[in-house]
């Protein structure tokens, strides 16, 4: 009974919820951060514009354990041939614990219905 219940519980996280979850307060500073950083004239939660729209980033890491890191180095070093061909400019001045953020929410955006 008691692994019964344990297998149960495994299968309910793994199939919950694909994307990282995020408090509303922090995906509010997210999205300011985001807007005064620029990342909005190249990049849309739900459509792509010059970059790829950051659901469909979120998608393509949900399975990698390791994807705030992948995210964070291609955010502050830039970024070229994962998505296409224009490259990611590096934003090299930019706080890691504002990097951070960003890519803990862009992990967290889900597809638009
Ligand atoms: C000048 C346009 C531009 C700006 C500004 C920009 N990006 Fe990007 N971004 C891109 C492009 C183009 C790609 C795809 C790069 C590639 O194919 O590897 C990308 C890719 C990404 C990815 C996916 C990286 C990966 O490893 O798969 C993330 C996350 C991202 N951008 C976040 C940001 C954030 C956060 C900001 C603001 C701090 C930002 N971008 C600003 C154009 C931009």
């Amino acid at each position: 009974m008691r692994n019964f219940l344990f297998i149960s519980l495994l299968a309910l996280s793994a199939t919950a919820h694909a994307a990282l979850p995020i408090s509303a307060a922090d995906t509010a500073s997210a999205l300011e951060l985001a807007k005064a950083s620029g990342c909005l004239s190249c990049h849309s939660p739900t459509e792509k514009i010059v970059g790829p729209a950051y659901f469909k980033v979120a998608e393509k890491y949900e399975h990698e354990s390791d994807a705030v890191d992948t995210l964070m180095h291609s955010v502050q070093y830039g970024s070229k041939g994962k998505w296409g061909r224009i490259p990611m400019p590096p934003h090299m001045d930019m706080a890691a614990d504002d990097i951070r953020l960003l890519a803990r929410w862009i992990l967290s955006i889900e597809k638009p219905q």
